[in-house]
């Protein structure tokens, strides 16, 4: 390294020794000035380029740190609401399908598994919107019955002495029925009990135990009623 140095200053006084003997010619004094205002204009070009540089990398130095910054304050909140499970135990059946992967079916555990859905049935009480907001945090919604094995499985599944809600609902009271997950509503796939529905003010729908038989049933919305969840098989 040393012995560059002194390589450069070396050079340096050459260039120098070649400038004075072109201050020898006549248009001596013409020609100083030229190289003293020069000599000064270098390192001024020099400083002000370095300082341009200088600026320029704290500018990016900034902007790199501004999107660092964003970053990691959005990195973790993405981490918190994605990855953290709501069901945190799962469990899976052998499925016997020709689908080369998909072969294990699950479902949280506590829940109970039939054909390719997944049921939560809550021995708690909410109103028939609490009910549905509730299933909605599980990733789930209210039942939805689509067919009478369904409706059978599940009633086989509950309580007598409670009534459940189910995702039926006719918020306008026309008796516009509705399933929460837009089933189109199919009158020959309905389980009423005899002489329901009976209220247009009743606009939800429980299933429930009359004369020991099981059924659907309308009542006001705002009652407090156990519930089914029901959700997809999750496949692993
Ligand atoms: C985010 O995670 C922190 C700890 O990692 C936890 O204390 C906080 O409750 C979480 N927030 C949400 C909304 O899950
Ligand atoms: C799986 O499928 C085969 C052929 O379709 C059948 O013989 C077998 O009984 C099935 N096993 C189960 C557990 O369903
Ligand atoms: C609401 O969800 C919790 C679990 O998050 C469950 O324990 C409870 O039984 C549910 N209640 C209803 C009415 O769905
Ligand atoms: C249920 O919630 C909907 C909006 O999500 C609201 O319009 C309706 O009035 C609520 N019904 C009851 C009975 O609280
Ligand atoms: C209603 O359900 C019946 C019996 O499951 C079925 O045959 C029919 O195609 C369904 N109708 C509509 C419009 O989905």
């Amino acid at each position: 390294m040393a012995l560059e140095i002194t390589y450069a200053e070396v050079r340096f006084k050459n260039g120098s020794n070649s400038s004075g003997t072109n201050s020898e010619s006549p248009a001596a004094p013409k020609e100083r000035t030229t190289p003293h205002k020069s000599n000064p204009a270098f390192p001024k070009l020099f400083w002000a380029s370095l300082l341009i540089l200088f600026l320029l990398l704290a500018i990016s130095f900034f902007i790199a740190f501004i999107i660092f910054f964003q970053k990691s304050s959005q990195l973790p909140e993405e981490k918190n609401t994605t990855k953290q499970p709501i069901h945190t135990t799962l469990e899976c059946v052998k499925k016997n399908v020709t689908m080369a992967e998909k072969v294990w079916s699950c479902c949280p555990k506590n829940w109970k598994s039939f054909s390719s859905k997944c049921y939560f049935i809550a021995t708690d009480s909410k109103s028939w919107n609490e009910s549905e907001k509730n299933c909605s945090r599980m990733e789930a919604h209210l039942l939805v019955i689509n067919t009478k094995d369904e409706q059978d499985f599940i009633n086989r599944n509950l309580d007598k002495q409670s009534a459940y809600f189910v995702g039926l609902s006719d918020p306008e009271g026309q008796g516009r029925w509705q399933w929460v997950d837009q089933t189109p509503y199919n009158k020959s796939t309905t389980f009423w009990l005899p002489g329901e529905p009976s209220n247009p003010n009743e606009r939800c729908v429980v299933l429930q135990t009359r004369s020991s038989s099981w059924g659907w049933n309308d009542v006001p919305c705002v009652e407090s009623q156990r519930s089914v969840c029901e959700m997809m098989n999750i496949y692993l």
